[in-house]
């Protein structure tokens, strides 16, 4: 009788390590948690650990009608240097590259995006005119833009402001949909899509310092 107690516990200590050792993979945050309570087993397999971006603002595409209507009010032209925060599938930096001749550049954190975006600029050939960079908009260097074009949301524009008012002075600015709280805008359009829905578009340019 004494004998059998302790062969059993050493048998299940050795079917409880082998279990563990060849689960599946668990996530970041399990392995975390057991890490305090249970000792380092060997993995026979890498753990897959999926990070998600974390997302200022949900990817909705602008509609081309309204991309042409922002590039027309943001007076793109051959010269200019365009930045889209929060790029997307990359369709206003790629139609004014098509359409103007400019130069292009997509700044999205979603990786996803990101390739979407380069497929796009390949298919349409103009993959030597843009690029699109994963990063954080509020942590990427944008200063050489000469327009800027943001869909994003009020509260993320606010945030930005401080930093777009630091950009060269004449640097031109165009916002699907929401404004910048108290500057007030140079200009605004409304359109209606075809699906009826009403969208507004702003227009601003960098005030020269007033120091
Ligand atoms: C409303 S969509 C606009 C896409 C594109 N500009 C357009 O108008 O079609 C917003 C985009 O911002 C990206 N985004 C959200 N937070 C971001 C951040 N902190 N830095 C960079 N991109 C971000 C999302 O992944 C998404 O693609």
């Amino acid at each position: 009788m004494k004998m059998k107690f302790p062969l059993l516990r050493l048998l299940m200590l050795f079917s409880a390590a082998l279990f563990t050792g060849c689960g599946p993979a668990r996530s970041l945050e399990a392995t975390a948690d057991n890490s305090a309570v249970t000792a380092p087993v060997a993995q026979t397999t890498p753990a897959v650990v999926e990070v998600k971006p974390q997302l200022d603002v949900p990817y909705v595409p602008t509609h081309q009608m309204i991309v042409d209507e922002m590039l027309k009010m943001g007076e793109v032209k051959g010269g200019d240097v365009l930045y889209d925060l929060g790029s997307g599938d990359g369709r206003i930096p790629i139609t004014a590259a098509q359409r103007f001749g400019t130069r292009g550049v997509g700044i999205d954190i979603n990786p996803e995006r990101i390739r979407e975006a380069n497929e796009n600029a390949q298919k349409a050939n103009m993959a030597n005119r843009v690029r699109f960079t994963e990063a954080d908009l509020f942590t990427s260097d944008f200063s050489e833009a000469t327009v800027i074009t943001l869909y994003l949301l009020p509260s993320v524009n606010l945030r930005l402001r401080p930093r777009l008012l630091e950009l060269k002075p004449g640097t031109r600015i165009v916002s699907h949909n929401y404004d910048m709280g108290d500057w007030e805008p140079e200009k605004t359009k409304t359109i209606t899509t075809p699906d009826d829905v009403e969208h507004f578009v702003y227009f601003w340019r960098v005030p020269e310092k007033s120091n």
